[in-house]
C-alpha cells in the first residue's frame, strides 16, 4: 500500500472534497451542539464563572459558522475581552465575521503543524480527524494545549486506525486511548479528555491512506497506519 505524507495527503481530493459538511452552526439540527451532547457557549459562560478569560479552539473548523454565531453572541453579551476563540482550517473558506466583533481568529494553517499561542478551556475538533494523517499524534498536541480543567472533544472512528500487521480489537484501541486519560465512547464515536497532558502511543506512524472509502459518516475518510513499538 502506497501511504501518504502530510503533504501529499493535505493536495488530496478527500480532504479537499467539496461535499463536506464545513458549515455546521452553534446548535440546531446540524449544529455543534448537537455533536458535542453541549452547548460549547454554556461551557465558556460556565467557566467564566470561576475563571477571569476563557478561550476556545476549533480545530478543522470548516467555514467558522458555530464559532461566527458563538463570538456574535459573546459580544452582544459584552464578554469579548474575556472570551477569546480560534479556529484552524486548512482552506481558507471562512464565512465573514461581523468587523464589530474581535474576539474570533480564524486562520487557514495545517492543524499538523500549527502552533498555538495560549493554552485552551475547550479545544474541539468536529468531524476533523477524518480527514488528518497522523490523528493520534493531534490528538496528543491538543490536549497538551488545554488549560489544567480544559475539554477536548472530537469525533474519532477507530476503525481509521489501522496497525501494521496486526488486527486490533477496537476494545484494545480504546483501552489504549484510555490509559492516557482519553475517552472513546464507542456509539456516538466520540472522544473526550479532561484536563492537560502529555501523551505518549507506543507506535511510529506509517503514513496515512485516502483511499480507505466511507466511513461511519458516510463521506470518504482517510485510514492512519501505526507500527506498534511494544508488544501488546
Ligand atoms: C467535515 S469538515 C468539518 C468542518 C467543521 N468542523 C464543521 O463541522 O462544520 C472537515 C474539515 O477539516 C478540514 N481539514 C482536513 N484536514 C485538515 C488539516 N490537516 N488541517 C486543518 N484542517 C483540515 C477540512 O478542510 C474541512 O473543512
Amino acid at each position: 500500500m502506497n501511504l501518504l505524507s502530510d503533504e501529499a495527503l493535505e493536495l488530496s481530493g478527500v480532504v479537499a472534497n467539496c461535499r463536506m459538511n464545513r458549515e455546521r452552526s452553534l446548535t440546531g439540527s446540524n449544529g455543534y451542539s448537537k455533536e458535542l451532547g453541549f452547548n460549547p457557549l454554556d461551557l465558556l459562560r460556565s467557566r467564566l464563572r470561576t475563571s477571569r478569560s476563557v478561550n476556545w479552539l476549533d480545530l478543522c473548523c470548516g467555514t467558522g459558522s458555530a464559532l461566527i454565531e458563538a463570538s456574535q453572541q459573546i459580544a452582544s453579551e459584552g464578554l469579548e475581552n474575556v472570551v477569546h476563540m480560534d479556529g484552524i482550517d486548512l482552506v481558507d473558506f471562512f464565512s465573514k465575521i461581523s468587523p464589530d466583533v474581535h474576539c474570533l481568529q480564524l486562520t487557514a494553517a495545517s492543524v499538523t503543524n500549527w502552533e498555538p499561542e495560549r493554552h485552551y478551556d475547550l479545544i474541539t475538533c468536529i468531524h476533523g480527524l477524518h480527514y488528518v494523517g497522523d490523528k493520534l499524534r493531534l490528538i496528543s498536541r491538543a490536549t497538551s494545549w488545554l488549560k489544567d480543567d480544559g475539554e477536548f472533544h472530537a469525533n474519532l472512528d477507530l476503525d481509521n486506525l489501522k496497525f501494521q500487521g496486526r488486527k486490533l480489537r477496537s476494545q484494545t484501541v480504546s483501552g489504549m486511548l484510555q490509559q492516557q486519560g482519553v475517552i472513546h465512547e464507542a456509539r456516538k464515536k466520540r472522544l473526550r479528555c479532561v484536563g492537560s497532558r502529555t501523551i505518549a502511543f507506543p507506535l511510529r506512524y506509517l503514513g496515512a491512506d485516502d483511499e480507505a472509502g466511507p466511513n461511519y459518516t458516510g463521506q470518504p475518510a482517510v485510514n492512519s497506519h501505526y507500527e506498534l513499538t511494544e508488544s501488546r
